[in-house]
């Protein structure tokens, strides 16, 4: 009797977990019901108030839309690196997997489910404008603590672009203020959400995972969230959403900028997708995009130059120099650096010591013509590997990182070089680089060797082959160090 009660207890449980759709796993239990768009996270709420593409907001928000335009948001879906992994993620796992990716590279794409297969050829506006305006203003809430991972992740966020009333769809904008009255001019109603204010709204999309094994492939909101800037409520928004001297501001000084500094730059590191995209503007022939993208690459770049620093140290033994050591400093990265695609970004110490005449003694980190880095570099970031433990780069394989290397905001690694002196030496010269780039040139050739076909890199970009990346210098120091300890 016992053993039929404990069946019948069995029978009903399992049925009641198929009911709602979860997926048992030990570990990571998906609940299919409520992620329709699995592996993406996002949730839709459908009304008869649709999504709005950028240039209608722009219409009316002139200065939000030029700053936008041309972002890292506004180039996400049309971004050729993306769009080249993409089409190899789709090639190696099937179409499913592209849910994953467009839920953050464009949402609206993914719910709506106008997007087919890899490529930019007939979509609407709205698909093709990535991260735009009507996504981050109709997110109405975060799903964090559901998912898989019990944090947030791939996409975990609500859209409610409107709701349905009597007279039909009525456009709700979520923003940081009380609206006033007539706030909308008539086009959209206004919505106070303190979500906007917090980091909750970015942590969505910048927390990556692997669309099944739920390994943070990216975990820039997480190394943010455990480190002094979160503590001292400096968010995403007070360093990405602001020009460079206010970012410098509350870098330093912890200081929140003013209610009137927030301007939608959303400027990080990603100085190469503003060289493409300068390249298919001038391809294109629109002057002012160019010069506007231009300005954001050096916007880029003064990030990039502001984030690190670096100190020369000798180590000497019985009295003769013996080591040279390099501390890397993150002073103003609000997360790790590198953050995000570590497996992808490059960031290396060059070491080059020289005798006074100008003869190398020594160098580390060096690259050749062809865009490659020696064998003994100092790198900054991780390695992937699959299942089977074998070093990987592509998302959908990467299930945990082998190597991982990146510096915690605020905080260093130290880097010792062993330097034979030569007897007749007094001193050398040591110089050390801090360099950066978006990928390995062959990781990048590779990429964008695999674009969909409507993506041609020569029509659009004026490209016949991928050029030598361009390498940023964030920081470069030198010392002259005695040979003997005075
Ligand atoms: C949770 C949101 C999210 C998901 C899911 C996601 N991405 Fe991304 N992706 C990002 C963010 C954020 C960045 C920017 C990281 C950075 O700048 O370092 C990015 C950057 C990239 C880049 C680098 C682009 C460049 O110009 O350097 C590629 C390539 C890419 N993603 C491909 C994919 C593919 C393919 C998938 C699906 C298998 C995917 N992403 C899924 C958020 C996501
Ligand atoms: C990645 C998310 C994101 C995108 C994309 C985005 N916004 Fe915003 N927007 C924000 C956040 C966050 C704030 C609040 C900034 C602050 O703290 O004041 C904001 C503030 C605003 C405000 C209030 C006034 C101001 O500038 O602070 C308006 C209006 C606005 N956005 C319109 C737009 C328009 C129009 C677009 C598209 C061209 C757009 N937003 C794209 C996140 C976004
Ligand atoms: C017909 C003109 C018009 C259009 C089109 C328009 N808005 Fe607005 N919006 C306004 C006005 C007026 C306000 C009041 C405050 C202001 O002037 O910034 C406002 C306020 C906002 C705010 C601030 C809300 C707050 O209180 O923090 C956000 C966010 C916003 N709009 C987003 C959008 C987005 C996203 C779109 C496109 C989907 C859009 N708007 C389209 C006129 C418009
Ligand atoms: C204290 C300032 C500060 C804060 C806070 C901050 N960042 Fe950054 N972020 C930077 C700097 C500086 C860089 C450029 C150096 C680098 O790549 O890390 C950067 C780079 C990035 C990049 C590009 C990474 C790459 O190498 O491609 C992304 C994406 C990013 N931040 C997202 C975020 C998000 C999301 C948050 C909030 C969870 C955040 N940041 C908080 C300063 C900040
Ligand atoms: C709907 C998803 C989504 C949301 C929400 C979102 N982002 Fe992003 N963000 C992305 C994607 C995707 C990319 C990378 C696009 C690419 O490289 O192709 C990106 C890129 C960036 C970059 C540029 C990184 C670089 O390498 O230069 C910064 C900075 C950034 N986001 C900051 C923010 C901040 C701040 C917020 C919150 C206010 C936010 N994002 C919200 C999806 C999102």
């Amino acid at each position: 009797m016992k053993s039929a009660i404990t069946l019948l207890a069995v029978l009903l449980l399992t049925a009641g977990a198929a009911g709602t759709g979860y997926c048992q796993s030990k570990v990571f239990d998906v609940d299919r019901d409520m992620y329709p768009y699995y592996p993406s996270l996002i949730k839709w709420n459908k009304s008869h108030a649709g999504f709005t593409p950028p240039e209608v907001c722009g219409e009316c928000h002139e200065q939000q839309y030029e700053e936008w335009t041309g972002s890292v948001h506004a180039l996400a879906f049309k971004d050729p690196v993306y769009q080249g992994e993409l089409n190899k993620a789709v090639k190696a796992i099937g179409h499913d997997i592209s849910r994953q990716c467009e839920g953050c590279h464009s949402a609206a794409g993914v719910v709506t489910g106008e997007i087919k297969k890899p490529g930019l050829a007939g979509l609407s506006p709205m698909a093709l404008a990535g991260v735009s305006c009507d996504i981050c203003h109709s997110i109405s809430g975060t799903t964090h603590w559901q998912t898989p991972s019990h944090e947030p992740e791939n996409g975990s966020m609500i859209l409610t672009p409107g709701v349905e009333t009597t007279e039909g769809g009525v456009l709700i904008k979520r923003g940081p203020f009380a609206p006033d009255e007539g706030c909308g001019d008539g086009f959209h109603q206004c919505e106070e959400s303190s979500l906007h204010l917090r980091a909750e709204l970015c942590a969505s999309c910048h927390q990556v995972y692997h669309y099944d094994a739920h390994f943070p492939l990216e975990a820039t909101y997480l190394e943010w969230k455990h480190g002094p800037y979160a503590q001292n409520e400096i968010l995403c928004q007070d360093c990405h959403m602001v020009a460079t001297e206010t970012f410098l501001r509350s870098a330093d000084t912890f200081t929140k900028p003013e209610k009137s500094e927030y301007h939608h730059y959303f400027n990080g590191a990603n100085y190469l997708l503003y060289f493409l995209a300068e390249q298919a503007a001038n391809k294109a022939g629109d002057k002012a995009l160019a010069a506007n993208v231009q300005q954001k690459y050096g916007m880029a770049v003064d990030r990039l130059k502001a984030a690190a620093d670096l100190e020369i140290t000798p180590v000497y033994r019985e009295n003769r120099l013996a080591e040279v050591k390099v501390r890397v400093k993150n002073i103003r990265a609000g997360h790790n650096l590198p953050t995000s695609l570590t497996n992808v970004r490059q960031m290396w110490l060059e070491l080059t010591a020289t005798t006074p005449d100008g003869k190398v003694l020594f160098s580390s980190g060096t690259v050749d013509e062809t865009g490659r880095l020696a064998e003994n570099t100092r790198l900054f970031n991780s390695d992937g590997m699959g299942d089977d433990f074998h070093f990987a780069i592509d998302p959908w394989i990467v299930t945990a990182f082998s190597r991982h290397d990146t510096i915690p905001p605020r905080g260093y690694k130290d880097v010792y070089y062993g330097i034979s002196m030569p007897d007749n030496l007094d001193s050398v010269k040591v110089e050390a680089r801090l360099r950066y780039r978006q990928a390995d040139q062959a990781v990048a050739e590779a990429l964008l060797a695999a674009v969909p076909e409507d993506m041609d890199l020569e029509t659009v970009y004026g490209i016949k082959e991928v050029p030598q990346l361009p390498i940023v210098d964030m920081v470069v120091v030198s010392a002259d160090l005695a040979a003997v300890k005075k």
